[in-house]
């Protein structure tokens, strides 16, 4: 196996997260919901619009608030793309709901929104829609459902942090958005999240969920004068080491999407020619949709050219992954969820995918990708 050349991803330190973390230890508060829990607040609240933002440890962490936000119970349903990372589908299965996985869109490769109008029964509570490859689902349907059938809309935005849907951005076009702050995604902070609340109602809940199912949030605001077990809940907060470091990110991230979104349109223009062929697929980016450079995907057409596409790469040292299994063929999601109807562009899609290369630091060497691709096929002709 060739030596690793071009990783898939590298994490990236753009500016003064270092300061910032040594700034943390001088103030000597290690614990959350500090001086840079605070300002990270800030900031994502002001670059996103969103009425309330709320650090966590994790997206995993954000999506698990948003199921306990939406009241689910056991036997209750969310309708969820199968195509998506376990997280999204844990999130609900923890309250005792069930997963329905529906199929998704063969162009944007997010929720198809005629598949969750065909899921919808009498036990429906929420929809969870992911934003695959950073690029929003096509939120616009998916409200007038959630709105038609009483239904709570939740974005998994993991990887949509900065990217637009109608001029609004990814994480404020649902009730709720979970964003994903790790070390693969565009912002980082080692492991990380945030759960942003569009309904002024849904914020005091979710401060008390967050803060171990207790009113501290309202004491440390001088609000009550002692703080008790009122709600269900857990600890969901990162420390303060965590937050600053993420504050040194997110104070450039105007840049960091800049530099992706212009890698994507790197790769986008330099493998034009490999699609008008015929021999793959690029990102179809979705109408009223802006991205935010999260991910470069191909689609080959069949899983022996992707699978003979990633392995002519790695022999070169460029690592190109793909993902996901699709939640309905895993173990645990033939055990806590259910398919409304086959999932045939999943399916496909899963076999067919593979990333390439895009991180913040990739510089000249997204050529030697771009190289490395256009030769693979020159060499099967
Ligand atoms: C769509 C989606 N949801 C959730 C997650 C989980 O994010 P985290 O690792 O921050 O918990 C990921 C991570 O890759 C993801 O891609």
């Amino acid at each position: 196996m060739a030596e690793t050349k071009i990783p898939f991803n590298r994490p990236s330190f753009v500016g003064r997260e270092l300061h910032w973390v040594t700034e943390a230890i001088n103030r000597g508060q290690l614990s959350g919901d500090g001086h840079f829990t605070r300002l990270c607040h800030q900031q994502i609240e002001a670059a996103t619009g969103a009425g309330a933002a709320l650090l966590t440890h994790s997206c995993t962490a954000a999506l698990e608030m948003a199921a306990l936000l939406c009241d689910l119970a056991p036997g209750d349903e969310v309708i969820m793309p199968s195509f998506t990372f376990v997280s999204t589908a844990n999130a609900v299965v923890l309250r005792g709901a069930v997963p329905v996985f529906v199929d998704i869109d063969p162009r944007s490769l997010n929720i198809d929104p005629a598949r969750v109008s065909a899921a919808i029964t009498p036990r429906t509570r929420a929809i969870f829609a992911v934003h695959y490859a950073g690029f929003p689902a096509d939120m616009d349907a998916l409200a007038e459902i959630a709105r038609a059938h009483d239904l709570m809309l939740v974005e998994d935005a993991a990887q949509a942090y900065g990217s637009t849907y109608k001029g609004r951005q990814a994480g404020t076009l649902g009730d709720m958005g979970a964003f994903s702050f790790h070390e693969t995604k565009n912002i980082i902070s080692g492991e990380g999240g945030a759960l942003t609340l569009n309904r002024p109602d849904l914020v005091e809940r979710a401060e008390i969920i967050r803060e171990k199912g207790t009113n501290r949030s309202r004491f440390l605001r001088g609000q009550v004068d002692k703080y008790t077990w009122v709600d269900l809940g857990s600890s969901f907060l990162p420390g303060e080491l965590i937050a600053a470091f993420l504050h040194g990110q997110l104070e450039f991230q105007d840049e960091i999407r800049q530099r992706r979104c212009a890698q994507f349109d790197h790769y986008m223009a330099a493998l034009a020619d490999l699609e008008a062929r015929g021999q793959l697929r690029r990102p179809v980016i979705p109408e009223h949709t802006t991205g935010n450079g999260h991910m470069f995907y191909l689609l080959l057409p069949d899983q022996a050219r992707r699978d003979a596409l990633i392995a002519a790469l790695r022999a070169r040292g460029i690592i190109a992954p793909f993902h996901y299994v699709p939640l309905h063929s895993a173990p645990a999601g033939q055990t806590y969820g259910r398919t409304a109807d086959p999932l045939p562009v999943t399916d496909r899609t899963s076999a067919c995918l593979l990333r390439l290369p895009l991180f913040y630091t990739l510089g000249d060497d997204i050529d030697a990708v771009i190289a490395a691709v256009h030769d693979f096929f020159a060499e099967a002709r």
